[in-house]
């Protein structure tokens, strides 16, 4: 069974971004796809201190929430982040603990599938998507789409219940999330997982 994993980076569990998470779930039952939720924006989470513990040990130095996901997301298809947008980007403590949760974790995220999920009152949803899909697309990982960009507006969680093409983006984003990993699955069992080459680390070092 596909096991989708998701984030709440918001301090509400049962906020306007919980209630957008909530709507891709069902739809991802309704599909046949396994989920399970964290609340991360309830933790006191630190951010990366580029100490380098986590490229010797393949873990983060502050064994917190970071360190119990990564196994979770180690064996999820997909993947679903959720923000509320403060002051027009994602909240501090998700970004903290993606910065950390892709930074540590060794194992390959390739064609696991990506999608973001953001919330806002007003304005500053677009930017907060463009940063989370960032740590998708570096990583190797399809980035799952909709009908729209991925989001709600809300102050409460009523407002988002009244945000109807909110929520019906969240449903499809989930039915076309649940599609691609049952293609990748079936082309992964077929054939593998395409080259990925990492020779190269151009950094410029000596100003050339
Ligand atoms: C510190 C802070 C900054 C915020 N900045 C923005 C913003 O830039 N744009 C916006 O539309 N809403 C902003 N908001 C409102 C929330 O993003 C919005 O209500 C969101 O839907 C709340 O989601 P939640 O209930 O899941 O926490 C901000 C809220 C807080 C607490």
């Amino acid at each position: 069974m596909a096991k989708v994993l998701l984030l709440n980076g918001s301090p509400h569990p049962n906020g306007c971004t919980a209630a957008a998470l909530a709507e891709v779930e069902r739809t991802l039952a309704q599909e046949g796809v396994e989920t399970e939720l964290i609340q991360v924006g309830s933790a006191a989470i630190r951010g990366c201190i580029s100490c380098g513990f986590c490229m010797k040990n393949g873990r983060c130095v502050f064994d917190d929430l970071v360190n119990e996901t990564a196994k979770k997301f180690e064996a999820a298809d997909g993947l679903v982040v959720g923000s509320p947008v403060y002051y027009g980007s994602p909240n501090g403590t998700i970004l903290a603990f993606l910065d950390r949760l892709f930074y540590s974790t060794p194992f390959s995220k390739h064609m696991k599938v990506g999608a973001a999920v953001v919330s806002c009152r007003r304005g500053g949803n677009t930017a907060s998507f463009d940063v989370l899909n960032k740590y998708f697309t570096i990583s190797g990982m399809p980035v799952a789409s909709s009908t729209y960009w991925n989001q709600v507006h809300g102050f409460s969680a009523e407002d988002v219940a009244k945000d109807l093409e909110g929520l019906q983006t969240m449903r499809n984003l989930a039915r076309n999330m649940s599609f691609l990993i049952r293609a990748i699955t079936a082309e992964k069992q077929a054939h593998g997982l395409p080259l990925e080459e990492h020779s190269e680390f151009t950094s410029f070092p000596d100003g050339k």
